[in-house]
């Protein structure tokens, strides 16, 4: 068995992420209906890269049955820049809180599987918000964002712009393994 305190961070983690995708996904029709086709193309990719996560952390999850999850999520957004703030708010809050925390924990614990489905999400959130800023700078400036092809790590959530590496710099899956939205 998962020792409790890692696995109630599982589920937890595994309720953000699966949050993280389903709020992506309706950022996504906004940003499309608003007149901004790449940057519904990058929820779309991002959503895909939080979708990875939450599949790694429920695979960790070990107990059967009913579980209550704790998760923040971030709700009231209406325009695609409050959209946007949302998506850096929420990921900025699992590359400087969550994550971090629950790596230390899942270490002290030596669940070192969980750990390290924690830190490949964390690994790959942080490419998240650098992408959204750019975003929200473009949406200020009334453009659309100038976007080439996005690749997402089936393996880590990794995501990168234009052609993927040999191998993934996170989890070092090959380059076979990025899904691409373009
Ligand atoms: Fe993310
Ligand atoms: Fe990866």
């Amino acid at each position: 068995m998962v020792r409790p305190m890692t696995e109630t961070n599982l589920t937890s983690a595994y309720a953000g992420e699966s949050q993280a995708h389903m709020r992506y996904l309706i950022y996504a029709d906004r940003a499309n209906q608003k007149g901004y086709p790449n940057i519904a193309r990058l929820y779309t990719a991002v959503a895909y890269s939080e979708k990875v996560h939450a599949g790694n952390h429920y695979k960790n999850i070990q107990h059967k049955g009913e579980v209550s999850t704790f998760s923040g999520a971030l709700f009231g957004s209406r325009t695609v820049e409050e959209d946007l703030q949302n998506g850096i708010d929420g990921e900025h809050f699992e590359v400087d809180e969550m994550y971090p925390a629950y790596m230390e924990v899942a270490k002290a614990q030596k669940e070192y599987a969980a750990e390290i489905s924690f830190r490949f999400a964390w690994e790959a959130e942080k490419t998240h918000a650098a992408f959204y800023e750019r975003a929200l700078d473009a949406v200020q400036n009334e453009k659309d964002l100038d976007l080439e092809q996005v690749g997402v790590c089936d393996v880590c959530g990794y995501t990168v712009e234009g052609e993927p590496p040999e191998r993934c710099p996170i989890c070092k899956a090959k380059k076979e393994r990025f899904t691409l939205f373009s």
